[in-house]
C-alpha cells in the first residue's frame, strides 16, 4: 500500500531550491542538512522575504569575519532587531561597533580583562563547579541546565566583576530575564527590558562603590584602565559588563548542554573521557565544532560584494553561518561525525574571527574544561531523557533549556 516504502524509485527525488529560514522550528531540530545544501547549492544564499543573505562555506565565513571594510557590525550582529530594548543608548557594546571606535574600547577593556586575570580564576571556577555539581550528581537524576550549566557561567562572570556572593542569585535571575524571549515573538519582552534596567542600575552602583574604594576585581581594573590618558566612561564600562552577560552567559550554558547531549549520542567517543577525565578539553573542542552554541552572527554590507557569481548589494544584511562552516568537509574530515581528539581548535569558526574574535574564548574553554573534567571524574556513565529535553528557539543561540540526565556514579 501507499503507506509502505515501495521499491526504490528509478529517479532520485527532485528537491526544490533550498529554503533557509532561521526562525523555522523544524530547522532548529536539525539545521545541518540545510547547511549542507546551502554550502553545495547556494553558497551565497538570498532570502528575499526575510531580506538577508547567508554565507555557509568555511572559507567564506572566515573571510567575512576578516572583511571589516565591506562588512559592518554597527547595525548589530543579530538578524533580530534591537537585542537590548529601550536602554540601548546606555549599552555601549563594542560587539556592535566598527573600528576605530571598536578598537579603542576593546583595547581599554583588554587592559583589565587579561588572559592572566582569567587564568587566575581557575581555582574559583573549580570551587563554583563543585558547589553545583556535587549535590546534582549525588542526587543521580537532575536537570543539567537548571542545576548546573545554567548557573555556573553567570556566577563566574559575577566572580570576575566582584559581585558579592549574596547578590549572585538575583544577578543570575536578572541576566536570564535579559536574554529570555517569548517563543515566536520578535519584540523584546517587557520583563527583559525591566531586568536590563535593573542590571544597569546595579552595575552603576557597583562602579560608584569602587570609585570610593578600589578592589582587586575586574570592575576596579576597568575603572583604572588607561591608554595615553584615555579612559572608559561609566556608561562604557556598564556596556561591557552587559556585553559579558549577553555574549558570555547563555552561550557557555548552551555549550555545556550540547556537550552532554552529543556525548550521550556518541557513547564510544565520550567513554574515552569518562575513562580519562584529563581528555575533557577534547570533548569541549569537538562540541564547539560539531554543534556550537552561537550559530549565526550578522553583518551589514557597506559596499557591493561579488562572490560565487552573486552580488550582495550594499546595505544587505549578511548572515555568517558558523555552525555550517564547522561542518564543511573541505576543512574537516568526516565532518558529520562527532569525534573527540581532532586537531581542530585553530580551524573552528565558533568564536568568530578577525578584530571581533571572542574576547571570552579562553574563559569559556577554561570553564567548560573544568566542568566536564569534574563531571567525568564523578560519573561512570550517564543517560539523557530525550523526550524531556527542551530546545531553545533562537536565530543565533543553539542549545537546550532543559536537559534531564541520570548518572551512574563512579566508585
Ligand atoms: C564575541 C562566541 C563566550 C565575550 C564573540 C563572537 C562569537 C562569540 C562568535 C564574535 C561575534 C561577532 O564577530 O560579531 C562565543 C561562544 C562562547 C562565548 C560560542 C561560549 C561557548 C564568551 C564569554 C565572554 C564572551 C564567556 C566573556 C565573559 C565576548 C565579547 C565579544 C565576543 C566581549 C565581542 C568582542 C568584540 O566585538 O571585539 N563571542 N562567546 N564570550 N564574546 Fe564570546
Amino acid at each position: 500500500s501507499a503507506s509502505h516504502a515501495g521499491p526504490a524509485s528509478p529517479d532520485p527525488p527532485t528537491l526544490g531550491p533550498v529554503i533557509f529560514n532561521p526562525y523555522d522550528y523544524a530547522f532548529h531540530e536539525d539545521p545541518y542538512p540545510t547547511y549542507r545544501r546551502l554550502r553545495e547549492e547556494a553558497p551565497v544564499y538570498h532570502n528575499p522575504d526575510l531580506e538577508f543573505w547567508a554565507l555557509s562555506r568555511h572559507a567564506d565565513v572566515v573571510a567575512a569575519f576578516r572583511d571589516n571594510t565591506r562588512l559592518s557590525s554597527a547595525n548589530g550582529v543579530s538578524l533580530d532587531p534591537s537585542a537590548y530594548g529601550p536602554n540601548a543608548h546606555k549599552v555601549m557594546s563594542f560587539l556592535a561597533m566598527d573600528d576605530p571606535r571598536h578598537m579603542r574600547m576593546r583595547r581599554l577593556v583588554s587592559k583589565g580583562f587579561t588572559p592572566r586575570r582569567v587564568a587566575d580564576l581557575e581555582e574559583r571556577i573549580l570551587e563554583l563547579t563543585l558547589r553545583y555539581l556535587e549535590p546534582a550528581v549525588g542526587a543521580r537524576e537532575f536537570d543539567w541546565i537548571s542545576e548546573f550549566a545554567g548557573k555556573l557561567p553567570m556566577d563566574v562572570i559575577s566572580e570576575l566583576m566582584g559581585v558579592p556572593e549574596s547578590d549572585r542569585n538575583e544577578i543570575r535571575r536578572l541576566a536570564d530575564l535579559v536574554v529570555h524571549r517569548e517563543e515566536g515573538v520578535l519584540d523584546v519582552p517587557v520583563a527583559a527590558m525591566e531586568a536590563s534596567l535593573h542590571l544597569v542600575g546595579y552595575y552603576a552602583d557597583m562602579l560608584a562603590e569602587r570609585r570610593k574604594k578600589e578592589t582587586s576585581d575586574l570592575t576596579s581594573a576597568l575603572l583604572a584602565a588607561e591608554i595615553d590618558g584615555d579612559r572608559l566612561t561609566d556608561d562604557e564600562i556598564i556596556g561591557f559588563m552587559f556585553l559579558m552577560v549577553v555574549a558570555g552567559n547563555e552561550t557557555t550554558t548552551k555549550l555545556l548542554g550540547n556537550a552532554l547531549y552529543w556525548g550521550a549520542h556518541n557513547k564510544s567517543e565520550v567513554a574515552q573521557v569518562l575513562r580519562d577525565p584529563a581528555r575533557a578539553p577534547q570533548w569541549v573542542e569537538e562540541t564547539l565544532r560539531y554543534d556550537t552554541s552561537s550559530q549565526i552572527v550578522a553583518r551589514t554590507a557597506v559596499a557591493d560584494i561579488e562572490l560565487h557569481d552573486a552580488t550582495i548589494p550594499a546595505g544587505g544584511k549578511v548572515l555568517l553561518l558558523i555552525g555550517s562552516a564547522n561542518r564543511d568537509s573541505d576543512v574537516f574530515d568526516t565532518a558529520a561525525d562527532f569525534r573527540i581528539g581532532r586537531d581542530s581548535s585553530q580551524k573552528i569558526a565558533s568564536f568568530g574571527g578577525g578584530v571581533h574574535f571572542c574576547l571570552g574564548a579562553h574563559l569559556a574553554r577554561l570553564e567548560a574544561n573544568i566542568a566536564l573534567e569534574q563531571f567525568a571524574r564523578r560519573v561512570a556513565d550517564y543517560e539523557i531523557d530525550e523526550d524531556r529535553c527542551e530546545r531553545v528557539h533562537s536565530t543565533n543561540v543553539r542549545g537546550f533549556a532543559a536537559l534531564p540526565v541520570e548518572v551512574t556514579e563512579r566508585h
